[in-house]
């Protein structure tokens, strides 16, 4: 390009960073703890709908922006509704992926932990036994989970300072398929455990009764979340995208492949709940107390913890480095050095900002803001109020900034479908979205 901005080598290293960046924790650890707390299977239902209509709308949305201005967010809005407020929907979108990255990363530094304790096969191990105080055991001991949140941060960092191309996506070309492979290896061994189909139907059996406006919110945050959705991450990406791609394919792919991985993980977590007796509503420490024990129940199990933990991590780093991207991106345009400065100062202040969350299931387990621990409300301040707020005005400025007939060329430019795709969309986005958004938080206070 002729301003010297990266773009991305194929359109596949596109598709595979844009979904390297929805395909994480969301779907893994986040989608199994929520639903095993919020009703199961109506949970799911709820939040496939979200995933399938709004998700998929704002996906296309947010392509829209940063493909049309080929700017990161500030600058992005900027041009397109130039001298008012918009670009604060920018920042908007920086402070909650700080925020975001600030948990996302202790959880990346539980998963180091586990992964090297797993090497030695001592999780794995049956004299280990309870499963449930597994969690408890390994998160008390503060110094080695705080190294392996810095040591989390650190990579992100690493890979983040290269540039957009040479990092991401050379690490998620290769790491995802890897991923999926394991994971049907897992879905298969807990489908085969004794007493599975009981949590098959917990995950998969909507028992509508359960629903009630948090259920509702939750998932609609949980749909965001899992799409990296209203922190403008996407506009980041297809900003780098060129004028040729066709967006829409691009984004099936990737609802497609997150609803899938969002599928796997409940089918591979579930039956091991109930086979085992554990409690679906355990809550963040979920997957770590249901995993190693259904990877006990395999031949090899320790080796195949090794690796599932070692991809999931990949998945985990993918996410994040959108994450940081965001950041550092706004802040240091295309300089080379300014994105190094950046990407260590906005890194490590993430890190300091996490801290609070990681001794929450330790040090700080005892303090509470606002009723829970901090860890908890930060999660709910973000995937629940910042990710839904951010989606709200998304979908308000897109349809009233840029004019239809720009929206219609640079949604339809490559693609095969016509008008009705676009007029269906259209009243998605402009309509449906953010009444949606609203409904639901009005919801939940009760408005009626
Ligand atoms: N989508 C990521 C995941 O599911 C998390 C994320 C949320 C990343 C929002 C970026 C923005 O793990």
């Amino acid at each position: 390009m002729s301003d010297g901005r990266d773009q991305w080598k194929s359109k596949i290293g596109f598709i595979l960073a844009a979904a390297g960046s929805a395909i994480g924790l969301g779907a893994v650890w986040k989608l199994p703890y929520v639903a095993g707390t919020s009703g199961g299977g109506a949970f799911f239902l709820i939040f496939l709908v979200f995933t399938l209509v709004l998700g998929t709308s704002l996906l296309l949305a947010e392509f829209v922006v940063g493909r049309k201005t080929q700017k990161p967010p500030i600058q992005a809005y900027k041009e397109l509704a130039p001298g008012s407020v918009w670009h604060w929907l920018g920042v908007l979108g920086i402070i909650s992926s700080c925020l975001i990255l600030s948990f996302y990363s202790v959880v990346g530094g539980w998963i180091i932990t586990y992964f090297v304790r797993s090497l030695t096969g001592s999780l794995t191990n049956p004299a280990t036994g309870d499963y449930g105080s597994l969690f408890d055991s390994v998160i008390s001991n503060h110094w080695e989970v705080g190294i392996a949140h810095l040591i989390f941060i650190i990579i992100t960092i690493l890979i983040v300072q290269g540039g957009i191309q040479k990092g991401i996506e050379r690490a998620s070309s290769i790491m995802m398929p890897a991923l999926f492979i394991i994971f049907i290896v897992l879905v298969i061994r807990s489908l085969t455990l004794d007493g599975a189909m009981e949590g098959v139907t917990f995950f998969l059996q909507p028992d509508l009764s359960n629903v009630d406006g948090e259920t509702i919110l939750f998932a609609l945050g949980q749909a965001f979340f899992s799409l990296s959705l209203g922190v403008s991450i996407m506009v980041t990406y297809s900003s780098y995208l060129g004028k040729q791609e066709n967006l829409i394919r691009s984004a099936s792919s990737i609802v497609s492949l997150s609803i899938l991985i969002a599928l796997l993980s409940g089918l591979a977590i579930f039956p091991g709940v109930f086979a085992f007796g554990l409690e679906p509503n355990d809550g963040p420490s979920l997957i770590f107390t249901v995993l190693p024990a259904v990877f006990s129940e395999m031949a090899f199990g320790s080796i195949f913890l090794s690796l599932f933990l070692l991809l999931l991590l990949f998945a985990t780093l993918t996410s994040a480095f959108s994450l940081l991207e965001i950041v550092v991106s706004s802040t240091a345009k295309n300089n080379p050095k300014r994105r190094r400065i950046a990407a260590w100062i906005g890194g490590l202040s993430i890190f300091i900002i996490g801290i609070p969350s990681n001794l929450s299931y330790g040090l700080l387990s005892e303090w509470h803001l606002f009723g829970d621990i901090f860890f908890n409300q930060i999660d709910f301040l973000v995937s629940n109020i910042l990710l839904p707020v951010g989606a709200f005005f998304i979908s308000v400025f897109v349809p009233m900034k840029i004019s239809r007939q720009d929206l219609k060329e640079e949604l339809l430019r490559g693609s095969k479908l016509g008008t009705g795709f676009f007029e269906t969309w259209l009243v998605v986005i402009r309509y449906i979205t953010p009444l949606a958004i609203l409904a639901a938080f009005l919801n939940v206070l009760g408005v009626w």
